[in-house]
C-alpha cells in the first residue's frame, strides 16, 4: 500500500510558549518535527508532506529530509491539512494524517494504522482508555455529573484514511470549519472511523511539562536498547 503521511506543522504553540515555532522545538537536540517525520517513516508511511508556517518555510526545509515535501499551512488545524491534501502525490492509496506535536509516537502504532486499513477500514484512529474519574461541570465549575468512563477514549494520531474518502470528505466540508481532528471531518460525512490501540508515548507535546516527559521517555528508550 502506498501511504502518504501529511504531517501538521504549520501551529504557533502558544501554549508552550517557546519562541520558535513548536514543530522546530528541540527534543535532545533535533527538532519535535523530525523525530514526527523518522517514527511514520520507520513505521511503513511511504512519502511524506510536512504542513508547514510560511514565514519559517526555510528553517523546515533545512532540518528536513529532501524526500520530504514542505508546503504552507493555513490558520487552522484544518486548513493545514487540507493545504498537505493537495500536495501529496498522485499514487498514494492511503493517508495518515499525523501532528508534528506528538515527536515519540512508535512506528508500532503507525504499523497499527495502516494494517487496519490494509484490512479494509476507511478511516481508523489510535485511542487510549480514560483513567481519570472524569466528571461534567456547570459554568461556575460546580460538578453536575460524572460520566461513566468506560465507553470513552482519547484520540492521538496518526489517524489513517482511504485517500478518496478522506479527499472527499474534505470537500463537502465548509471551507472555513476548524475542527480538531481528521476523524470528525470524515465522520461529518457518515464514514465509519475504526479504533486500533493508541500509545502513552505517542503523547501530544501541548505545555512545557509535556517536553519534560519527552525527554524522560526518551531517555528511557535509549537505556532500554543499550545493552
Ligand atoms: N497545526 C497546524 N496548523 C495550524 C494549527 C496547528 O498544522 N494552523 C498543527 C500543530 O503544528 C500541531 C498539531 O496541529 O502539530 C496539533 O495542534 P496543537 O497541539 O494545538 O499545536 P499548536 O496549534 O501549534 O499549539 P497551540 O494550540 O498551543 O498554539
Ligand atoms: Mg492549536
Amino acid at each position: 500500500m502506498h501511504a502518504v503521511a501529511i504531517v501538521a506543522a504549520a501551529g504557533s504553540g502558544s501554549r508552550l510558549g517557546a519562541e520558535l515555532p513548536k514543530a522546530l522545538v528541540p527534543l535532545a537536540g533535533r527538532p519535535l518535527v523530525c523525530w514526527a517525520v523518522d517514527g511514520l517513516l520507520a513505521g511503513g508511511v511511504t512519502e511524506v508532506v510536512v504542513v508547514v508556517p510560511a514565514a519559517q518555510r526555510e528553517a523546515f526545509r533545512a532540518v528536513l529530509p529532501p524526500a520530504v515535501a514542505v508546503v504552507d499551512g493555513g490558520a487552522s488545524r484544518t486548513a493545514s491539512v487540507r493545504a498537505g491534501l493537495a500536495a501529496a502525490g498522485a499514487a498514494a492509496t492511503a493517508v495518515l494524517v499525523h501532528d508534528a506535536a506528538r515527536p515519540l509516537t512508535p512506528p508500532e502504532v503507525v504499523a497499527r494504522v495502516l494494517g487496519a486499513l490494509e484490512a479494509g477500514a476507511p478511516a481508523v484512529v489510535p485511542v487510549l482508555p480514560v483513567v481519570d474519574t472524569t466528571v461534567l461541570v456547570d459554568d461556575d465549575g460546580l460538578v453536575v455529573d460524572a460520566v461513566p468512563r468506560a465507553p470513552l477514549r482519547r484520540v492521538q494520531t496518526p489517524q489513517g484514511f482511504d485517500r478518496r474518502t478522506l479527499a472527499a470528505a474534505y470537500e463537502a466540508l465548509e471551507p472555513d470549519a476548524d475542527l480538531t481532528d481528521d476523524a470528525a471531518v470524515v465522520r461529518r460525512s457518515g464514514v465509519a472511523v475504526t479504533t486500533v490501540a493508541g500509545d502513552e508515548r505517542a503523547a501530544k507535546v501541548t505545555v512545557g511539562h509535556d517536553l519534560t516527559l519527552a525527554e524522560l521517555s526518551l531517555t528511557a528508550a535509549l537505556r532500554e536498547a543499550t545493552p
